[in-house]
């Protein structure tokens, strides 16, 4: 099979990446993607030269896309603006991407009759308080990132109810693992860790997250693009729930650094407290998380320890700007 993976160089579409090609060695793969700030060379290392193809373009782009694809039998969407922060801070480029984007990708791919299979988020249903979503939760999304990944979604749907396109989603909770970008709260808070710097905890530190090893989710990619039902949507949850707090003090442990270092800040602006995702109907069709949060953080922190050549670059740079908005008066540095 030949694939086309759009965002196939950031964090989780590079990991997807890496296990389809050891997991399906016929396969071939073409990867679209714009290369932002979260786009890394870096993540393609190792891959197989005669197997992967890098086109730099934006999903957005109908002509890219239509030559990116040439010849693939399927293509599976992983590009988007990714970062709740950054999407207060600034929404238009989710709205160009999450939601045109995927307009564009969904148009070329009902043209050639392949399938499309949407990457999504957990965050588009919303914070709860008890319990957990399934597939049939209202789509509450609280955040620019929330509800353009949304807007993608219901558009996947309507191309499938309206045209009989073999689209559909899958719903991720939080990932975690190897390679992602330290905007976001594990790698972060592991790299400051290492350094000794200052972990910002937004407010009290109690809203839930749902963790998920990244491995785990592209076993359950595999298992939706390869049995899952057009129109449907499938939910991939993590195997263990924590407060943001607990998981900041289980990365001090592992990395050997002080409790002091945690900095209680000033909340996100509309902060889901809590998310918890119901996987039955993906485990219907045979797929189980493996990979326990005690388990996957260990080997999170494992890999950022003995991989300084991949983040030493990346702090150096719009990083540092981008931490510099969001934390440098919060932090009070
Ligand atoms: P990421 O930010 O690490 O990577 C996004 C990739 O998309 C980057 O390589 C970037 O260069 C590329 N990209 C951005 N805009 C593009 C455009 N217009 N055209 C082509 N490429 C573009 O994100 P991630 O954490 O790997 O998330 C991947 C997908 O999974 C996203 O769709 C996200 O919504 C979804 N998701 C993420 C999580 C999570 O916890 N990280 C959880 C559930 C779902
Ligand atoms: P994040 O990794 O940004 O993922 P998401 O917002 O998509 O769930 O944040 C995870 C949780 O950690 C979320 O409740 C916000 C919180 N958080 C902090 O407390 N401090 C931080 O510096 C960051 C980035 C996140």
């Amino acid at each position: 099979m030949k694939l086309l993976v759009t965002g196939g160089a950031g964090f989780i579409g590079s990991n997807y990446v890496h296990h389809r090609l050891v997991a399906h060695p016929d396969d071939e793969i073409v990867i679209l993607d714009k290369m932002t700030y979260a786009g890394r060379p870096e993540n393609l290392e190792g891959l197989p030269e005669d197997r992967f193809r890098l086109v730099e373009g934006d999903i957005a782009d109908r002509d890219i896309v239509h030559s990116a694809l040439d010849g693939c039998d399927a293509l599976i969407n992983f590009a988007a603006e990714s970062h709740v922060d950054r999407s207060i801070e600034a929404p238009g480029e989710f709205i160009t991407t999450d939601v045109f984007g995927t307009f564009v990708l969904l148009e070329a791919a009902r043209d050639l009759g392949i399938r499309h299979l949407q990457i999504s988020t957990d965050e588009v249903y919303g914070s709860i308080d008890e319990g957990s979503f399934t597939e049939q939760s209202p789509i509450e999304p609280s955040s620019p990132y929330s509800a353009s990944k949304a807007g993608g979604d219901l558009i996947v749907r309507a191309f499938n109810h309206t045209y009989d396109a073999d689209a559909l989603v899958i719903r991720a909770s939080n990932n975690y693992g190897p390679r992602q970008h330290p905007e976001k709260l594990i790698p972060l808070t592991i790299l400051n860790a290492l350094h000794g710097d200052s972990i910002p905890v937004y407010g009290n530190g109690m809203q839930v997250r749902n963790w998920l090893f990244v491995q785990d989710f592209c076993t359950a990619i595999d298992t939706v693009f390869d049995k899952g039902e057009a129109g449907q949507v499938y939910n991939a949850g993590g195997p263990d729930e924590l407060p943001n707090i607990e998981v900041v003090m289980t990365i001090l442990r592992l990395a050997g650094a002080d409790e002091s270092l945690i900095t209680h800040v000033g909340d996100r602006l509309g902060h889901d407290v809590r998310y918890s995702l119901g996987s039955e109907r993906t485990e219907g069709l045979g797929w189980r998380a493996q990979v326990s949060f005690e388990d996957g953080i260990g080997r999170t922190v494992a890999w950022y320890r003995d991989n300084e050549d991949w983040w030493q670059s990346l702090r150096a740079g719009e990083y540092r700007e981008y931490y510099e908005r969001q934390y440098g008066t919060r932090l009070g540095s």
